[in-house]
């Protein structure tokens, strides 16, 4: 006889902890400690022994992906969000610069494949992560290669407080971190 029971794999990752808040009832969390999806027989035995009938599998791969190919000739300077509503509120609180079009990004510059490099350091990304030409990216978006300005009218007012892009990404790191 069919019962009302749910599973959750991969519960404590961040879908897995949701849902778990979105199917209080009658539900059986799943980390990866508790079951290897891989492993077919326990998988099997599982499912036996449970009978769901319903399965909500988050169980998802992202640090166990082989090979990462990422631009390695296209050239940006990432740019935190809150880096900017910050440069942006500075600008209001004081008149040190008074008309005029306005650019403000992090300092610095890199490859999205620079970038990626960046996030899998600080994050302890251990996938392999491989240079690749944007004429060969199968991604068909024009972008330009060179898409680096410099906040000239911010530093000539001395009124520049982006951070360097690696510092605004350690920051946005550590601000997600739950
Ligand atoms: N996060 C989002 O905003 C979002 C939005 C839409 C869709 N999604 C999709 O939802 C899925 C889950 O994403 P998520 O952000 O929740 O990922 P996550 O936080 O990394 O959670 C994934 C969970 O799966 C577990 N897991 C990994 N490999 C497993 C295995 N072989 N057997 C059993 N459990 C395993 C992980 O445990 P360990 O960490 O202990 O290995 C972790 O608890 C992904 O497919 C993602 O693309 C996510």
């Amino acid at each position: 006889m069919r019962n009302n029971k749910t599973i959750i794999i991969g519960s404590n990752g961040q879908l897995g902890t949701d849902l778990l808040r979105c199917f209080p009832d009658d539900v059986v969390g799943l980390t990866h400690a508790d079951l290897e999806i891989a492993n077919a027989n326990d998988v099997v035995a599982l499912m036996r022994r449970v009978r769901p009938s319903l399965v909500l599998n988050t169980a998802a791969f992202l640090q166990d992906r082989g090979e990462v190919t990422v631009v390695n000739d296209e050239f940006v300077t990432p740019t935190w969000t809150l880096s900017l509503a910050r440069q942006v509120r500075r600008l209001c609180d004081d008149d040190s610069v008074r008309y005029g079009v306005v650019h403000a990004s992090s300092g610095g510059q890199c490859s999205w494949y620079e970038f990626t490099e960046e996030i899998f350091r600080l994050t302890g990304t251990t996938s392999r992560l491989k240079p690749m030409s944007v004429t060969a990216s199968a991604v068909d978006i024009r972008r330009p290669r060179y898409s680096v300005l410099d906040n000239r009218a911010l530093k000539d007012a001395g009124a520049d407080v982006m951070e360097r892009w690696q510092d605004a990404l350690a920051g946005y790191l550590k601000s997600i971190e739950s």
